[in-house]
């Protein structure tokens, strides 16, 4: 905890538009910043990356999962603000009528959506989030999920590629085909997001790539459904059809109120984000691009992901709210907006 009152100090002479800033007041530090998890987790692992980072937008990630308790008096206000919601609370996991999904190709003429993508963090119940990791946890974790993935059949199953040990050009050649994270994001390296790196990193995938898993990214586990084109309905069967597998195995940390917890706050919850990579030049130039986002609930981020930007008018829109939430209705706002999106996109 040494740094608290550096990193403080810091926040305090910034005018940051983070949430952190905005939250993080002299009452909150001086209730929390003595306080301490059983794992050790401490205020300044919590606040260290927006302290650090004023440009953040929400600059806050919680030390553990027991962080969310300790340290309520500073995540529980960000955690609302960010999902926008009046109280905490979370309905019960709810994937829809996987028989019925009412939905099925966002883009059947195959001329705007490139491809489409859904994804969930989960996080091992008993271990902490990467500020309270140290290095033999990174690679037990990684050895508890790889095993729970070797036993995925048919369509999920796969092989798990650890990062140490594979070539850069691997590396870079996955990352740019949009299957790998890298090391490059100041804002999680600053929470201890790459610490002990390459050390317990990996990713899984089946044969044609529809199905990946990444192994301590920013949460311990990400599954991720993908394909070309705008088939949401397959990509979200599959990802769901994964997610059980994995529950049968794994036991992952939830909480009533707030879902599934992950590292950073802006995803807890559903932890779902669906998005499509879709060519929208005319929209994307229009002044209120901005607007139209927020009205559908969604966001827009380049290419290669968060932080990047568009490259030829594609972009990739994805449903911002994951919390407050049901799986299935996150889906459904996303696939709402995309739509509108589109007809927009055609009639401009
Ligand atoms: P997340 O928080 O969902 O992991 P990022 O913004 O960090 O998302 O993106 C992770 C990777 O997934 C990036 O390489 C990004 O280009 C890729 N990606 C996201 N959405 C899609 C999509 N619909 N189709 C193909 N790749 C995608
Ligand atoms: N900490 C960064 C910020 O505050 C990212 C927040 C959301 N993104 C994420 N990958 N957790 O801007």
């Amino acid at each position: 905890m040494a740094d608290l009152p550096e990193l403080w100090n810091k926040l305090s002479s910034t005018d940051s538009q983070s949430l952190l800033k905005k939250h993080c007041t002299q009452e909150v530090y001086d209730k929390l910043k003595d306080k301490k998890t059983s794992n050790g987790g401490t205020l300044a692992d919590c606040i260290r990356s927006g302290s650090q980072n004023p440009e953040s937008g929400v600059g806050v990630y919680a030390s553990c999962p027991e962080g969310y308790t300790v340290f309520a008096d500073l995540l529980n206000p960000v955690i609302l603000d960010y999902h926008k919601i009046s109280e905490l609370k979370h309905p019960e996991c709810d994937f829809g009528d996987m028989a019925n999904l009412g939905f099925g190709d966002l883009d059947p003429s195959g001329e705007m959506i490139v491809s489409t993508r859904v994804r969930v963090g989960r996080s091992h119940a008993k271990y902490g989030f990467p500020p309270t990791l140290n290095k033999e946890q990174r690679v037990e974790m990684q050895n508890i999920t790889k095993a729970a993935l070797e036993g995925l059949t048919g369509e999920l199953k796969g092989t798990y590629y650890p990062l140490e040990g594979m070539t850069k050009e691997t590396q870079k050649q996955l990352t740019d085909d949009h299957f790998l994270f890298n090391d490059s994001d100041r804002f999680l390296k600053a929470a201890g997001g790459y610490d002990d790196w390459p050390a317990g990193r990996g990713i899984f995938f089946n044969d044609n790539k529809t199905f990946l898993v990444w192994v301590n990214e920013e949460d311990h586990i990400r599954i991720i459904s993908m394909q070309k084109g705008g088939d949401l309905s397959a990509v979200y069967k599959r990802l769901v059809a994964g997610i059980k597998e994995l529950e049968k195995k794994l036991e992952f940390a939830r909480l009533p109120q707030l879902g599934y917890l992950t590292f950073c706050p802006s995803n807890l919850g559903t932890t779902l984000r669906a998005s499509v990579h879709i060519k929208i030049p005319k929209v994307a130039a229009m002044p209120e691009f901005k607007e139209i986002c927020d009205k559908h609930n969604l966001q827009a981020r380049g290419i290669h992901g968060e932080h990047t930007e568009s490259v030829g008018g594609v972009y990739d829109i994805s449903n911002k709210r994951r919390m407050g939430l049901s799986e299935i209705e996150a889906i459904q706002e996303m696939r709402r907006g995309v739509e509108e999106i589109i007809k927009l996109e055609k009639s401009a």
